[in-house]
């Protein structure tokens, strides 16, 4: 089964100069966005074939930016949180493609135009299951889900926004327990949850 992540970074910059000795604090949490990437898209040896990123830049300057990590053509993105920063630097300074057009900067990452309400349509189009993640939703239980290609929201450090939570509106809310946890440990869990199966 194909495992989507879309994650959404708040403050995270769109475009512009990320500064890699800060990425705690001037870019927009883009620690706890890589951090969620590495986690979703890495194994000890090797890249998870099944997973795709989806990682939602909202914090400006200009138009919301997604990058689309691919893990089964993913080349030269490797797994430290510092180099996933890079990488997603260097795209910063690439013009936003327009919304729903993706463009490939090398193999398996591509970006385009768009925010969570785009990447929930394009989802919907490609018969997704969508699964918002949220400590207060219903249990994820893996066998319960059978679609061929299942795909998890889940923020960042931050709650979603009233406009996040009304685009999601009507989809599949899913908890993973009461206990509010950090999104990287979120993505491990599922990952987890979904081998096991
Ligand atoms: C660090 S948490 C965000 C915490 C933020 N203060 C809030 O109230 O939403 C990052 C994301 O992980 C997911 N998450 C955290 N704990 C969860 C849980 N127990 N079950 C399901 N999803 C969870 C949610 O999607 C959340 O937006």
């Amino acid at each position: 089964m194909l495992r989507k992540f879309a994650i959404i970074g708040h403050r995270a910059p769109s475009s512009g100069k990320l500064n890699l000795n800060d990425l705690a604090g001037s870019c927009g949490r883009m620690d706890v966005l890589s951090r969620a990437i590495n986690t979703a898209l890495f194994l000890s040896h090797g890249i998870r074939e099944d997973t795709e990123v989806m990682l939602h830049l909202m914090g400006g300057p200009g138009p919301a930016r997604r990058i689309l990590f691919q893990g089964s053509r993913l080349r030269g993105v490797h797994p430290d949180e510092r180099a996933i920063a890079g990488q997603i630097g260097k795209a910063l300074r690439e013009p936003v493609p327009s919304i729903g057009h993706f463009i490939e900067l090398h193999p398996g990452f591509l970006h385009s135009g768009g925010n969570i309400e785009q990447t929930i349509i394009e989802w919907k189009r490609d018969n997704v299951e969508l699964c918002v993640l949220d400590a207060s939703g219903e249990l994820f239980e893996p066998k319960s889900h059978s679609q061929e290609k299942i795909g998890f929201l889940l923020s960042d450090d931050q709650p979603f926004s009233a406009n996040e939570v009304e685009m999601m509106e009507n989809l599949l809310v899913v908890s993973l327990g009461e206990k509010w946890l950090q999104g990287h440990s979120c993505i491990a869990i599922i990952h987890h949850l979904m081998d096991s199966q």
